[in-house]
């Protein structure tokens, strides 16, 4: 996080808690997130786009914490599902700034969405305008988007590009299944289309498939006016802010995309002499990621031929990424200070199978040893988030400091937590 600063000792700060001390109260593994750095960044997007919604995709990390401040600072929610929606709802997120998502939404989802009245649910399949409408109360409209696929390849690894066509999320326009979903949508007396929406990838860096996108989306809005004699009112370009992992990495320039989304819109609207449509956006990573440290402690040091082994107490269920994208981390040696020469070693996990790889080929002082502390910065999206129970170790807690306090969030899962859901013979 951006008030991480060495210190004396090799310790480290964030949000005036030392790291160290933080890992003694609550062990670890554990995850701690700068709540000022959430804030700071939600404003950055408020300040950046002062005329748009913008939502925090809660994929990337969300407990009732989050939610709160994320609505403090004026930003609304996309959830996709019953789970996410249900959590946020508790806290007192206002219904009606909530999106939902979902490119397989369960009758559930759905049925959860119109009770608690969501202000948008983006349709991502025809089959869905119909079991929609179908459960959609006779007294209700509800507002929808249809999610449509851009054509669009831009994202940090193939399994998060989803602007292309031929893939599962969104409805194509060369194929006419996006003007066909918007002219059902059109017939249904209960469902109200509000605009378009698209979210071509994750994990982007560049504003130009942004720029691409919302041209694109143009051209839709444009046809739909021709077609339907309609004018959608709102345009949401969905999430994919890159963030930088490991030092020198890049970033998607938030005031860039603002100035270029913009001029784009403001463009392309007046050749397709269409009023401008209110902007929506979907940050997720780039709010939490940044935020958020893991800290480890070390187990193990093994020596092989080849290789130096430093092995954790977490890995691969806290922790997916590496193996499921081969995202590179720059883990850290945190707590005290060392001035051995560097070694190049493998950050593993305490997993069992030789996948399990928190960052490959990574250099530590050469003295890193067992109850060592590493802090893994950019752990604050898609970790927790993403976590699982394998090997039944439990999942971290997560720590949020802020002005020298820290204090839990989400405490960490017991025993107790995961044998109770086992019923038994
Ligand atoms: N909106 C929609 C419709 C999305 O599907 C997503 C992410 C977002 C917004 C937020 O994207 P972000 O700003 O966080 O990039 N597990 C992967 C990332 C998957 C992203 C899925 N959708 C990872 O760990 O990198």
């Amino acid at each position: 996080p951006r008030s991480a600063r060495p210190e004396a000792g090799g310790d480290v700060s964030v949000g005036g808690v030392s790291l160290t001390e933080a890992a003694d109260r609550f062990g670890t593994p554990v995850y701690v997130l700068d709540e000022q750095e959430v804030r700071e960044r939600c404003r950055t997007y408020r300040a950046a786009f002062p005329q748009a919604d913008v939502v925090y995709a809660a994929k990337a990390f969300l407990c009732r914490a989050m939610a709160h401040w994320v609505r403090e600072e004026g930003l609304g929610l996309d959830v996709c599902s019953a789970g996410e929606l249900a959590l946020a709802v508790t806290t007192g997120f206002p219904p009606g700034k909530i999106v939902l998502h979902g490119n397989a939404k369960s009758p559930d989802d759905l049925r959860t969405a119109l009770r608690l009245g969501v202000g948008v649910i983006v349709v991502d399949s025809a089959s869905e305008i119909a079991r929609l409408a179908a459960i959609t109360p006779a007294d209700a409209r509800q507002q929808v988007m249809v999610r449509v696929v851009p054509g669009i390849a831009a994202g940090g690894h193939a399994k998060v590009r989803t602007g292309t066509d031929d893939q599962k999320f969104g409805l194509s326009i060369p194929d006419g299944s996006a003007q066909h979903a918007v002219a059902r949508i059109l017939d249904q007396p209960h469902l109200e289309l509000v605009g378009l929406h698209c979210h071509i990838g994750s994990q982007i860096g560049s504003v130009k498939p942004y720029v691409a996108a919302v041209r694109r989306l143009i051209g839709l809005l444009a046809r739909v006016r021709d077609q339907h004699g309609v004018v959608l009112p709102r345009l949401n370009i969905g999430g994919g802010h890159a963030i930088p992992y490991r030092p020198g990495e890049p970033s998607l320039d938030v005031g860039a995309l603002a100035d270029r989304v913009r001029a784009e819109l403001a463009d392309g609207c007046a050749r397709a002499r269409l009023p401008v449509p209110r902007l929506m956006l979907e940050p997720g990573r780039a709010i939490a990621g940044p935020a958020g440290v893991a800290v480890y402690h070390v187990l193990a040091v093994k020596r092989t031929g080849e290789h130096t082994f430093v092995a954790v107490d977490g890995g691969m269920s806290d922790n997916p990424r590496p193996a499921l994208y081969g995202v590179r981390y720059a883990p850290r040696l945190i707590g005290r200070r060392s001035s051995a020469p560097p070694r190049t070693v493998t950050v593993v996990g305490r997993h069992c199978e030789a996948g399990d790889v928190l960052a490959d080929e990574v250099e530590l002082p050469g003295d890193v040893r067992p109850g060592d502390l590493l802090a893994v910065p950019a752990a604050g999206a898609y970790h927790l988030s993403m976590a699982s129970g394998y090997n039944m170790v439990g999942r971290p807690p997560v720590v949020a400091v802020s002005g020298g306090i820290a204090r839990v969030l989400v405490r960490r899962e017991s025993l107790d937590d995961m044998s109770r859901r086992d019923v038994g013979l």
